[in-house]
């Protein structure tokens, strides 16, 4: 680790970008909030924490308010946290709470399980406090009316996939700490009950003292690959970026589409990504930068 070195990056969703100025203008305030505990010294685990949740918060991307509805238009979410160390949690197919990445770090910090799933998570979230919510939003609503207009089954196709993102945040703080959190609203129009990638430890979700990832794009092929812990291993040997490369190229190859956001032990950032677009920034040494990347539009910061 590059001594006193502290910095976080996070990612909007990888897929189609619907706004591109709005998904960077909800990553910088994701990230400036998060920086901030980095810069008072709070440790890693809040940061990405806090960036999620400001996300989750945002109707913007696919998490929290705003979350991707069901086939049946329930709204159920899928989020976690790791640390380096280990510590791990996460809510699965969780309806009806504002923050689920705030569910999943009371699922780490007050019980020894992991994942709480369904009305077994949503009852956890009562008991700590979490007050109903409902995030669906008009604008979700009318996304899952416009697939059921065109007659679409509940099995999705990548076409939709590439509509809606999920949200994600790797930091690492001042005492080289490595975290990351990971929060979806899923697909929209999947069947209800289904869990995606970011709730599951290795798959969307992966915190190790070689690097930290979160990942975004089709859950299902985010889980075959177990990409989180790929790349993450893969940075025991090499630095981010060079494992990024190598874990997308694999994901390429297969015609996964995929994106995901990490850090390596000395604080070198990774991003990439095989779909068309993906939002993401990064903020360190008091710097920020912003990108939603597409293969029509340049990188803006
Ligand atoms: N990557 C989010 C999901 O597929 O649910």
């Amino acid at each position: 680790m590059v001594g006193n070195t502290f910095g976080i990056i996070c990612h909007g969703g990888a897929g189609v970008l619907r706004d591109p100025e709005a998904a960077a203008a909800g990553l910088g305030e994701a990230l400036r909030a998060s920086y901030a505990l980095l810069r008072q010294s709070g440790a890693a685990v809040d940061a990405v924490v806090e960036a999620v949740r400001v996300m989750e918060d945002n109707p913007l991307f696919n998490c929290g308010t705003g979350s991707a509805p069901t086939y049946d238009g329930r709204t159920e979410m899928d989020a976690a946290v790791m640390t380096q160390t280990g510590e791990f949690g996460g809510v699965l197919a969780i309806s009806r709470v504002r923050n689920p990445v705030l569910v999943a770090r009371k699922v780490m910090t007050e019980t020894d399980h992991h994942l709480l799933a369904g009305e077994g998570a949503v009852g956890f979230a009562r008991k700590c406090g979490f007050e109903d919510h409902d995030p669906m939003t008009e604008g979700a609503r009318e996304r899952l009316a416009r697939l059921l207009a065109a007659g679409e089954s509940p099995f999705f196709s990548l076409e939709k996939v590439r509509k809606y993102g999920t949200v994600g945040a790797v930091a690492i703080d001042r005492r080289g700490r490595l975290a990351v959190a990971t929060s979806t609203g899923g697909i929209t129009g999947r069947l209800a009950g289904r869990v995606g990638d970011s709730g599951i430890p290795g798959a969307g979700t992966w915190a190790a003292p070689s690097g930290a990832v979160s990942c975004t794009g089709h859950g299902e092929a985010i889980l075959r690959l177990m990409l989180a812990r790929d790349i993450a291993d893969r940075m025991k040997t090499m630095p981010a970026s060079v494992a990024m490369t190598l874990a997308l190229a694999e994901a390429r190859r297969r015609k996964f589409e995929v994106g995901a956001v990490g850090m390596d032990a000395r604080a070198g950032f990774a991003f990439g990504h095989t779909t068309p677009d993906m939002s993401y920034g990064y903020m360190i040494a008091e710097r920020l930068f912003l990108f939603t990347d597409g293969k029509d539009r340049k990188k803006a910061t």
